[in-house]
């Protein structure tokens, strides 16, 4: 793993849009996995500043989502399909066909997800962004999914759904299942990118870079795939050295 440590959340957030418009201006359809959580939101911030000035364009760029919340329409303000309208899509010229996120609602959990992985299957995504919870989840892959899980529904871990409440009104509000990439999904992208901020990710980040590969720690996977920056604060690289 590459690691990069930044002074602030302002520059961890242009250093990872550098490596993203890198990629865009060799590869004009370079697929990208893209993520939620505040964590991205200054990137996206930046790639949206970047297509204002005509540095970058999405027309070819297709997207896949790491996750969705079980049960959230695309409508609903806490979805994932708004959060990425909102902080990202709705501001370029993305192709709606384009885009892909796994449906919470319509059918199924199972079918859901099965619809999802099917389109993974032939996604080869170049680039895939990953933030890290604080139990060392990515995407949803919950402390002791297997690594060789696909698409699947989750039941969230209690802390992932109390560090989540921040966005609801209350807990009970918080959903209790979502559809997520599974690890062998993730890291069959062809690059993978994580960014950590603020200090409360630090004993997650310690635990990434000094732990062992586990499946109780799912972002350990991390170490056993060949092309992974990760891009900190400093706030969350104070653990270590
Ligand atoms: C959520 C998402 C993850 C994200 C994580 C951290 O549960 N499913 O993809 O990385 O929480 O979020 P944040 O960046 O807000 O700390």
């Amino acid at each position: 793993m590459r690691i990069i440590i930044a002074q602030d959340y302002q520059e961890l957030s242009d250093r990872a849009s550098r490596i993203i418009v890198g990629l865009i201006t060799e590869k004009p359809d370079a697929v990208l996995g893209l993520a939620t959580g505040s964590t991205p939101i200054g990137l996206y911030q930046k790639l949206i500043e970047k297509y204002r000035e005509k540095v970058l364009s999405f027309e070819k760029i297709k997207t896949f989502n790491l996750d969705e919340y079980y049960g959230l329409s695309p409508e609903h303000p806490q979805s994932y399909h708004y959060f990425m309208r909102k902080q990202l899509f709705d501001h370029v010229d993305i192709k709606p066909e384009s885009i892909n996120i796994p449906r919470g609602v319509g059918a199924e959990p199972e079918v859901l997800c099965q619809e999802y992985n099917e389109k993974l299957k032939t996604a080869n995504i170049d680039l895939q962004v990953l933030g890290i919870g604080n139990n060392g989840h990515i995407g949803f892959n919950e402390p002791g999914t297997p690594f060789d899980r696909e698409t699947f529904v989750v039941e969230l871990a209690a802390e992932t759904r109390e560090a989540n409440k921040r966005f609801f009104s209350s807990i009970d509000e918080v959903p209790r299942h979502a559809i997520t990439m599974g690890i062998k999904n993730i890291m069959e992208a062809k690059k993978i990118l994580l960014l950590a901020s603020g200090v409360s990710k630090a004993p997650a980040i310690k635990r990434l870079i000094y732990g062992p590969i586990s499946e109780e720690f799912p972002a350990s996977v991390l170490k056993n795939h060949p092309d992974v920056t990760v891009i900190l604060d400093r706030e969350a690289a104070s653990m270590i050295k």
